[in-house]
């Protein structure tokens, strides 16, 4: 491929990605599959690294992530990031709006309220229409620059597209979305993880970790409140708003312009029960005057302006009795106890349910059946059990015991030593284990199957017509139509049966007759090896090309792929291990599925290191450790992961391991810095 050639591809590439990310984010629409567009991404960035002079700082690959920051540069903010005055009641803020009057010394004004989103300030300098900075708020005065980690959140423009300013500035508020929080802690608890403990911290914990591509996976978004500069050209806040909403960016639509303080009071009113069904968590709402000249004319106070105000909703908390605790099992047998609760009214809707967790969270809380508590609505869609009303306790309650054995199957569960949760280990037999698998087979991010619900699914095992996921490809027209299953009345509170009709059964046998074509890396999630998500499925796909390089992989090789530790390559070493698993391999493989990756064929960028092997240990500043890697292999050399006499090169990063840098200079191995390695593929 030429030069030329590339520039275009990688146009062309970048303007299609741009348009279904903006589908996606600014029109809630897609025309392709997620899988389609990680597709797009990776042949890009397979390009970029081709031909790095074309990776271009506006490059929807920077979505992606991949650099490592070790120190967040500290940036002085342009115009100081001020905070908010409070108020909690009617009434004080009925007093701020006479002081606003006065201050005014009219009554022609108007108020635009805003919620008050719960996350971490951010602000985003915006120069020649491109994301040039991306700062928190620190201390208001100065922030960390966080720029990376900015980019991977896709509803925020890294270039506008419209006619903008030389230069403004946009601030907004950074959030983990509640739905995001679910799906992360669902899967740290499934991994035997501690769960993170709101989406607030997490958010902001998230913005400043050092490698960005996690950031990336956590998918977080921002929502903007405020755009300023020097050159700017409105009249009032509504109109800015309008303008930031025009050039692309996040503006969350709950936003209402309030002529008197009643309207605002009606607002405040209307969103503090609707405020739970937005995606991220809220804590008030933010009045500001409308007009900038009026805003200008109040001022500031040292702390806070004088023309806005927030209105905090009071935290949500009610207290209620602990009926009794269920267990649920998932798909890898582990265990969560969820406490039944006497119904409450909390934050507009009835609660009845609380999440425990885990054993170490009921006995922290120091539980008794019976129990007064209170609960709390976070950021969480489950409210959770924040502490206990002692004096309230029975006389006779008794401690919460904790289940010795599974309440599905009745088999002894069992506690990994270091691990949090308890699991039931007949995941053969226990059928929320085998019902879960199928379904964590069938999802959308796996083989796509999901015309197939989870309560026909459970009619076919019900009916005998599959044991497991492998079953599924065996299946007819015939077996489907008419199949008897039995749904669930939320109203009635009882079972009721149903029978598929034609159209769905034939768009299941349909759906099962594509998701044959489905790439190795998703079958390899969909197979439900413990500890292999989606991020492992391809790290361990993109390594071992083929299912059966990577089941006759030992433990070693595979803790030598990059970010695949002792846990995971046990799990997968074990999966592989049993008899059963194998023969679901082969009965998959019969039926025609994908067990090799699709080669993306990419040019070799030259020839320097041919021959050569090297070990990379360290964190680098070009490059994240995967494009170090990458780039060996572009330039014909090998990584080998342990240090021995036939090594040539140690490339040496910061922080490196002492063991290692001992053993390479025993051995004599030429030790090189990232600058002397750029310096060799250069030639
Ligand atoms: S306006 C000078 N609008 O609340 C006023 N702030 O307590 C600039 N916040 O630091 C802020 N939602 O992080 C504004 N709709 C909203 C907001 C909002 C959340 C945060 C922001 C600010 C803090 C002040």
């Amino acid at each position: 491929m030429t030069e030329q050639q590339a520039l275009a591809q990688i146009q062309e590439l970048s303007e299609k990605i741009n348009y279904h990310n903006d589908l996606y984010y600014q029109k809630d629409k897609s025309e392709i599959t997620d899988y389609e567009f990680d597709q797009l991404l990776e042949k890009l960035i397979a390009l970029e690294n081709q031909f790095p002079q074309y990776k271009f700082e506006d490059s929807p690959s920077q979505r992606v992530g991949g650099t490592i920051t070790k120190n967040f540069e500290t940036v002085v903010h342009k115009y100081p990031m001020l905070s908010l005055g409070n108020t909690y009641s009617k009434e004080d803020l009925i007093d701020w709006d006479g002081r606003v009057k006065r201050g005014l010394g009219t009554d022609d004004y108007a108020y635009f309220c805003e919620l008050k989103f719960d996350g971490t300030a951010l602000s985003l300098t915006y120069e020649n229409g491109q994301l040039k900075r991306a700062v928190t708020r620190g201390d208001g005065t100065q922030g960390d620059d966080v720029t990376t980690n900015a980019k991977t959140i896709r509803s925020i423009p890294l270039k506008v597209k419209h006619q903008v300013p030389k230069s403004f500035e946009v601030r907004g508020e950074v959030y983990f979305p509640k739905k995001e929080f679910e799906r992360v802690n669902a899967e740290r608890i499934e991994n035997g993880e501690e769960p993170l403990a709101n989406p607030r911290n997490a958010g902001s914990g998230t913005l400043k970790m050092q490698d960005s591509s996690i950031v990336a996976s956590r998918k977080l978004d921002c929502y903007l409140y405020y755009l300023l500069g020097d050159s700017l050209d409105f009249s009032t806040h509504s109109e800015s708003m309008a303008q930031l909403e025009q050039w692309g960016f996040n503006v969350s639509p709950t936003y209402k312009r309030c002529n008197t303080i009643a309207e605002v009071l009606e607002y405040i009113a209307e969103w503090e029960t609707k405020r739970h069904d937005l995606p991220s968590e809220t804590d008030g709402v933010v009045i500001k005057v409308d007009s900038l000249d009026q805003q200008n004319e109040l001022g500031f106070t040292a702390k806070s302006p004088r023309w806005a105000i927030a209105y905090k909703y009071k935290a949500e908390s009610a207290s209620t009795v602990l009926e009794s605790i269920s267990y649920q099992v998932g798909r890898t047998g582990s265990v969560t106890p969820v406490a039944n609760l006497k119904p409450v009214l909390l934050a507009g809707t009835t609660v009845k349910r609380a999440s425990l967790h885990n054993a170490n969270e009921i006995a922290r809380l120091g539980l008794h059946l019976g129990d007064t508590v209170f609960v709390e609505k976070g950021g969480e869609i489950i409210p959770k059990i924040t502490g206990i009303d002692e004096l309230q306790r029975p006389n006779d309650s008794m401690p919460v015991e904790y289940i010795t054995h599974c309440p599905e199957c009745n088999t002894e569960l069992v506690r990994k030593e270091g691990e949090a949760n308890h699991y039931c280990p007949n995941s053969e037999g226990c059928p929320p284990q085998i019902l879960g698998r199928i379904e964590h087979f069938i999802q959308r991010k796996a083989l796509d199957i999901d015309s197939l619900g989870s309560e026909t699914i459970r009619g076919l095992l019900d009916n005998g017509l599959i044991e497991n996921y492998a079953g599924l490809y065996r299946l007819t027209f015939e077996d489907l139509n008419g199949l008897e299953f039995k749904t669930f009345s939320e109203k009635k509170g009882d079972y009721s049966t149903r029978s598929l009709r034609e159209k769905s059964a034939s768009n299941i046998i349909e759906a099962i007759e594509i998701s044959k074509k489905t790439p190795f890396e998703r079958v390899l999630f969909g197979l439900g090896i413990r500890y292999v998500g989606q991020t492992v499925a391809e790290k361990l796909a993109q390594n071992f090309k083929n299912i059966d390089n990577l089941m006759a992989a030992s433990k070693e090789e595979l803790v030598a792929v990059p970010e695949i530790g002792e846990r995971i390559a046990e799990s997968v070493v074990d999966f592989f291990s049993q008899e059963s698993h194998r023969d679901l391999i082969q009965q998959l493989k019969n039926a025609g599925l994908q067990f090799e990756i699709e080669v993306i064929e990419v040019e070799q960028e030259g020839s320097n290191l041919a021959e050569k092997t090297f070990v990379i240990s360290g964190v680098f500043n070009t490059f994240s450790r995967d494009e170090l890697k990458e780039k060996i292999k572009l330039n014909g050399g090998k990584v080998v992961s342990s240090i021995s006499a036939k090594l040539d090169y140690l490339v040496a990063g910061d922080n490196m391991g002492p063991a290692k840098l001992e053993k390479a200079t025993k051995l004599g191995i030429n030790i090189i810095s990232e600058e002397e390695f750029i310096k060799m593929i250069n030639g």
